[in-house]
């Protein structure tokens, strides 16, 4: 058997790809990761969780759920934010026995709850927490400490270089920047000018961010800045195929309905009955957004709690003249 061969390491940890799920609050749980990683996501991040939640007594069971992992899952990555370093290592130093790979460190949150008290994109106008935050970590744990961040808080205040130069110094393993500013949220375009930048400034690993939502895309990201990997995250809602290079306007709605059923019977097995239908609900809309003449198939199938019933109406779509032999649309 050939080995693998890792594309970069995360200090001592390999990598053995260049695309990654994004971390996604409310989409990247444990069964869409699975999903994602049997088409090539190559890194496994959790949800944010907020340090405050690790701290108390008992770790409440919403909280405690987003850094459930399978156990075939590597590398895999922890993200937490916080606003103070020692509240920062305290809820890392609990949560690394969890089976975390990485512990990463969120710096680029820009809603006001999360931002606005200096935590996530919030740290960026802070730069001796930062280095107290990834001094602390980097000496305190035994697995790598990693770091995502913006461009800076605004546009005036693109600040990123220094932070990443902070946090290399500080024993950071490793980079993701999404190519926009605090203030940007999600509009405008991606800089990935910066990300090149970024990537020549540091020597430790660094992960593009923004805007990749084909295969030419992360090419085109890789090639232009020299990044390691491609973060992905709304391109890859509803579009797991994205990790094999795989062009999303080419499946047909066999292969579509392969990964629905794939990824809904994960949900079921995860979450249960009926929350397990009931949440994959927004996975279902974004799978089948690009699929037309859907108005009378859709409503039921976003309806039922029942599996048999949610199978008995996938099979009648797929069986529909209008579908059977059709492509995705353009
Ligand atoms: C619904 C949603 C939830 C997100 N949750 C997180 C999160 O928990 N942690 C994080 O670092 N970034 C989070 N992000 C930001 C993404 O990881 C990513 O940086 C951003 O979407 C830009 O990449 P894209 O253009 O590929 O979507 C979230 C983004 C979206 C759309």
């Amino acid at each position: 058997m050939r080995e693998k061969t890792a594309v970069f390491h995360v200090r001592d940890v390999p990598v053995y790809g260049d695309v990654i799920l994004s971390p996604m609050a409310g989409y990247s749980d444990v069964p869409y990761r699975a999903i994602c990683r049997a088409y090539g996501s190559a890194m496994q991040y959790t949800e944010f969780v907020p340090v405050e939640a690790l701290l108390g007594r008992r770790v409440h069971e919403r909280f405690r759920r987003r850094l459930d992992k399978k156990p075939d899952e590597y590398p895999m990555v922890f993200q937490i934010f916080g606003n103070d370093a020692e509240k920062l290592l305290e809820a890392a130093l609990r949560i690394e026995p969890w089976g975390a790979d990485i512990i990463d460190i969120n710096m680029g949150c820009s809603t006001r709850k999360v931002s606005g008290r200096g935590a996530g994109a919030g740290m960026l106008l802070q730069p001796d927490l930062v280095a107290q935050t990834f001094g602390l970590l980097s000496r305190h744990l035994s697995v790598p400490v990693t770091g995502k961040i913006r461009l800076g808080w605004d546009a005036t205040r693109q600040n990123y270089l220094e932070i990443g130069r902070i946090m290399e110094e500080n024993g950071a393993a490793l980079i993701a920047m999404h190519g926009r500013t605090k203030t940007q949220k999600y509009g405008g375009q991606a800089d990935w000018d910066a990300i090149a930048r970024l990537k020549q400034s540091v020597s430790i690993p660094v992960i593009g961010n923004g805007d990749a939502r084909t295969p030419q895309d992360i090419d085109r990201m890789l090639a232009y800045t020299g990044c390691d990997a491609v973060m992905i995250g709304r391109g890859a809602i509803g579009n797991p195929w994205i990790f094999a290079r795989q062009q999303r306007k080419a499946l047909t709605l066999a292969e579509i309905l392969t990964a629905v059923r794939h990824h809904a019977a994960e949900m079921i097995a995860y979450y249960d009955l009926p929350a397990g239908l009931i949440q994959f609900r927004k996975h279902l809309k974004a799978y089948l957004a690009d699929v037309p003449g859907l108005d009378d198939f859709l409503p039921p199938l976003l309806a039922t709690t029942d599996p048999d019933e949610f199978e008995r109406l996938l099979r009648q779509l797929e069986t529909a003249p209008t579908f059977a032999k059709s492509a995705c649309a353009d």
